[in-house]
């Protein structure tokens, strides 16, 4: 029904109106008595051998929704209906902030991709904590097994200066401490200037260290990952497994979107007209896979992995978790696949495991 029917009609708007669009059109068939029943029932697959133990945190399946689809929150209703195992709320700042101008999303069909360069567009960290605490209060009627862990990923504003970032990071994990169950520090979206500076390992150490000390404060401490781009050098990459370890950091988030242009179908020319962005789905699918079976293999035993990029079936799922991922995370695959992805990713898992 999505590939068919539902898919070419959102192809029909911008790759951005069309996001909204579906959640909204979502929203109405969850509200829509008799229909919303089959709905559910049709997106959800449970399964006792799903269940796994990580972070500390029980998930019922190991299939989560990437950072950036749902940035404020706005959708935790629908999203927890449609089979996901975990969801990952913003990349969320402590202001406000547009991001960048419109547009700044472009699909690339042939490629089964997309270019973004929304430059954290979002309402603000407390924006989000109002939409959590709704969320949780909705949720406390809801069974056990319906409940989804919810992850949260910050970043900082476009306005703060790198050296100034630690305080942005500091602010939001302070503000959702009590409503996220794990966080994710992004310091590898291509589309705030210089955010990937804090990659390098000085500030890096130094944004971790003092989270930690932060997290280590509390009575109940919360999982801390760092999500990584695609395009970082073996090099680069044994700097961050250092660093886990010095910082006792909990995991790793593999792969953000990438900047590199290779191997594309779409014609240059195309490439050329859309611009600066990160680029996801597909073409990342093999970098990605690369990365996790590098830190896998490099890495401490106990460091977690959460496997995301180009994963559009079962099988690439499992390839993730082959090279060593504990859960994985979609976002461009359910633009081209349709949220069954996260039900077939599921049906294969437990098939093959
Ligand atoms: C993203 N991604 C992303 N990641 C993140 O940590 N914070 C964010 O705000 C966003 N925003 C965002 C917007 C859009 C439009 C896309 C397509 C992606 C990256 C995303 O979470 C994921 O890491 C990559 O897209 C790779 O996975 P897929 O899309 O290939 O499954």
């Amino acid at each position: 029904m999505y590939k068919y029917i539902l898919k070419p009609i959102f192809f029909l708007f911008s790759p951005e109106a069309a996001h909204h669009l579906a959640m909204k059109l979502f929203r109405v068939v969850l509200k829509t008595p008799i229909i919303n029943i089959p709905f559910k029932r049709f997106y959800t697959f449970e399964n006792p051998k799903l269940k796994k133990e990580v972070l500390g945190l029980e998930f019922k399946n190991p299939v989560g929704l990437a950072a950036g689809f749902d940035k404020d929150g706005k959708y935790l209703d629908i999203l927890s209906h449609l089979g996901f195992g975990f969801v990952e709320v913003g990349t969320v700042t402590p202001k406000p902030q547009d991001g960048n101008p419109q547009p700044r999303l472009f699909r690339l069909p042939v490629d089964e991709a997309l270019i973004n360069r929304m430059g954290f567009n979002n309402n603000g960290v407390d924006n989000l904590v109002g939409k959590l605490i709704s969320y949780r209060n909705a949720e406390e009627k809801l069974p056990k097994e319906g409940k989804v862990i919810i992850g949260g990923n910050i970043g900082k504003n476009k306005s703060t200066p790198n050296e100034d970032a630690t305080k942005d990071y500091e602010s939001c994990f302070e503000a959702l401490f009590d409503y996220v169950d794990y966080f994710v520090v992004n310091v590898s979206s291509p589309n705030t200037p210089n955010l990937r500076e804090l990659q390098d390992k000085e500030p890096l150490t130094k944004l971790l260290s003092q989270l930690q000390d932060l997290n280590f404060q509390k009575q109940q401490p919360k999982p801390i990952l760092l999500k990584i781009a695609p395009d970082l050098t073996n090099s680069q990459l044994d700097d961050i497994l250092e660093i886990v370890k010095h910082t006792k950091l909990s995991g790793l988030v593999a792969t953000n979107t990438t900047t590199s242009r290779d191997n594309l179908k779409t014609h240059p020319l195309s490439i050329e007209a859309i611009g600066a962005g990160g680029l996801s789905g597909l073409p990342v699918k093999n970098r990605s896979t690369e990365v996790i079976r590098y830190l896998r293999d490099n890495g401490e035993k106990t460091m977690v992995i959460i496997g995301v990029g180009g994963i559009q079936s079962g099988e690439d799922a499992l390839e993730k978790i082959e090279a060593g991922a504990d859960l994985i995370q979609v976002y461009t695959g359910l633009i081209y696949e349709g949220p069954q992805l996260v039900k077939k990713i599921n049906r294969t898992l437990l098939e093959k495991r």
